[in-house]
């Protein structure tokens, strides 16, 4: 295991600091293996998978929300936190799960959705009844003449104004969908709530869970007084610059509970943030000492295929955690976002880069997370059928954006079957055709195959101690190539099309596309990555 390699015990022996430097696999809960043949994945089909992530080298698996729910956004709007939902399964297996998982050496964590909740949360039905609970949310009286105009000019993030009318007249806050009310983390009901909660999952049978993806962690806190932004161009800023309900210095305070929380118990349970910070240097304040252990790192995600891009953001990512003596954390995809094969153009070019970014990002300091399917390569698929999407800011903005629901269509397993190994029956979106062709089991023992990559690739990265967490320092290297050194190791990257000649920096270890070595210099094929023992 990671944590037994490269962890450092603390005083107490006990304490190995696993999160430095792990591999954790992002499960799309609804899209990952379906056991009962209801289209939906579930959580015994996770389980029955576990044994496949295990051999894959995962250190944890992160689940994405599983919790009683009306699947307004695919299970972030949640109706009961300590309920699972029917769909996925029952809270008998999560357990299961949880205990089959840490049998076989893996971590679990799993997601909280504490910016809001659903719309059909019991606290939310008192609210809209008048009662005590409406505290517990943003209700506001509306502007204009008969208050018939929101509040101020806040926009969702699916699109639309950020405020819904309800029929007494006020109108409440939801930063994505109106199904999703956020809460008022003034409001000290919701803070106990929410410990609660968090101990309820760390406290579950089965070990419990090992720590918690906090999602929207940067919009818990809304400026005071809720101010007007001023500018229309609001959504297009996100991430860029700082909103007044976005990365306010109150969320810190939380943050800060939540890991005294976490410490009290044993094991190491973690906090990871999802947190859109306008700058490196803000996105460090979640990962202090005595806040979040990890923060996701979208500026890597965001990056273009481009040397002089992808270096800057690597120096500036490692430069900011390394000021608070946190770890930096590097993902390239997840289910959000459009796939990284894709991104990278698409086809065979796309798939060369995805595979030499993969291998960039396995041996960068730190830890890696990996989303569903991108370990077989998998492309996004673009042509759903509008009838079938379910992704609700598609349907906020007439179909202009929010189109996550081709990253989400249910993996391949096997190379046939009604879903390709995927469940009994069709999943819940359709796959295109030949998706077996990339499945689990096609690409199993077949030597260039990009499951067979990320396969070695993570054996390797276990097996040479000082990747993961430790010091790094660029190489002198041509323009478009990138090259690095880790202790006894090497990496080179050649982001561009055409072949590129270097001095062989050492013995070739694993590479994308085999360099071909000649005496003392070396050509790397474009768009590729090659691991060097030196
Ligand atoms: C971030 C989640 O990853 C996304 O899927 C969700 O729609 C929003 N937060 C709102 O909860």
């Amino acid at each position: 295991m990671t944590q037994q390699l490269t962890g450092a015990a603390t005083a107490s022996g006990t304490r190995t600091r696993w999160w430095r430097d792990a591999v954790i696999y992002q499960v799309y809960v609804r899209s990952f293996a379906d056991s009962d043949g209801d289209g939906i994945g579930d959580l015994r089909g996770i389980e029955e998978r576990l044994p496949y992530l295990a051999e894959l080298g995962a250190d944890a698996v992160w689940l994405t929300p599983f919790y009683a729910s009306p699947q307004a956004d695919g299970g972030y709007d949640v109706a009961d936190y300590r309920v699972v939902d029917p769909l996925f399964g029952t809270l008998a297996d999560a357990e299961s799960l949880l205990g089959a998982a840490h049998a076989l050496g893996l971590r679990v964590i799993v997601d909280v959705v504490p910016n809001h909740t659903s719309d059909r949360h019991v606290w939310f039905r008192d609210a809209l009844a008048g009662g005590p609970a409406r505290e517990r949310y943003h209700f506001r009286p509306g502007t204009g003449a008969d208050g018939g105009l929101p509040p101020n000019d806040w926009q969702s993030v699916f699109g639309g104004p950020a405020w819904t009318r309800v029929p007494d007249g006020s109108w409440y806050l939801h930063l994505f969908a109106p199904e999703q009310p956020d809460l008022n983390w003034e409001n000290q009901e919701v803070r106990a709530e929410f410990d609660a909660i968090l101990r309820f999952w760390l406290e579950l049978g089965g070990g419990g869970v090992d720590g918690f993806r906090i999602d929207v962690a940067h919009g818990m806190v809304k400026a005071a007084g809720l101010p007007d932004i001023g500018t229309p161009e609001q959504v297009r800023m996100i991430g860029s610059q700082t909103l007044p309900f976005f990365d306010q210095d109150g969320v810190h305070e939380i943050h800060r509970g939540w890991r005294e929380l976490l410490d009290s118990y044993a094991g190491e349970r973690i906090g990871v943030a999802e947190a859109w910070a306008p700058s490196a240097e803000r996105l460090a304040l979640y990962v202090r000492p005595d806040e979040l252990h990890q923060a996701f790192n979208f500026q890597f995600l965001r990056c273009p295929w481009d040397a002089p891009a992808m270096r800057t953001v690597v120096d500036e990512s490692l430069a900011a955690t390394a000021s608070v003596g946190a770890p930096t954390t590097w993902v390239l995809s997840n289910h959000d976002v459009v796939r990284h094969v894709t991104r990278y153009g698409g086809g065979t070019t796309g798939l060369r880069r995805a595979r030499a970014a993969a291998l960039l990002m396995l041996a960068l300091p730190g830890s890696a997370y990996l989303y569903q399917g991108e370990e077989l390569g998998l492309p996004e698929v673009t042509d759903l059928p509008d009838e079938l999407r379910e992704d609700p800011s598609f349907f906020r903005s007439s179909g202009q954006e929010g189109l996550r629901d081709g990253c989400r269509v249910p993996i391949p397993w096997a190379e046939d079957g009604p879903s390709y190994g995927f469940g009994p029956g069709a999943g819940w979106l359709p796959q295109p055709d030949g998706w077996g062709e990339c499945s689990v089991r096609a690409q199993t023992g077949n030597p260039g195959s990009t499951l067979e990559l990320y396969r070695e690739a993570l054996a390797l990265r276990r097996r040479l101690a000082g990747l993961g967490d430790g010091p790094m320092h660029w190489l002198d290297a041509p323009a478009g190539v990138l090259a690095f050194a880790r202790p006894g190791f090497v990496c080179t990257v050649n982001t561009l099309s055409a072949a590129v000649e270097l001095p062989a920096p050492g013995r070739p270890l694993l590479s994308t596309s085999a360099p071909d070595i000649s005496g003392e210099s070396v050509r790397i094929p474009g768009d590729s990555c090659t691991w060097w023992a030196i």
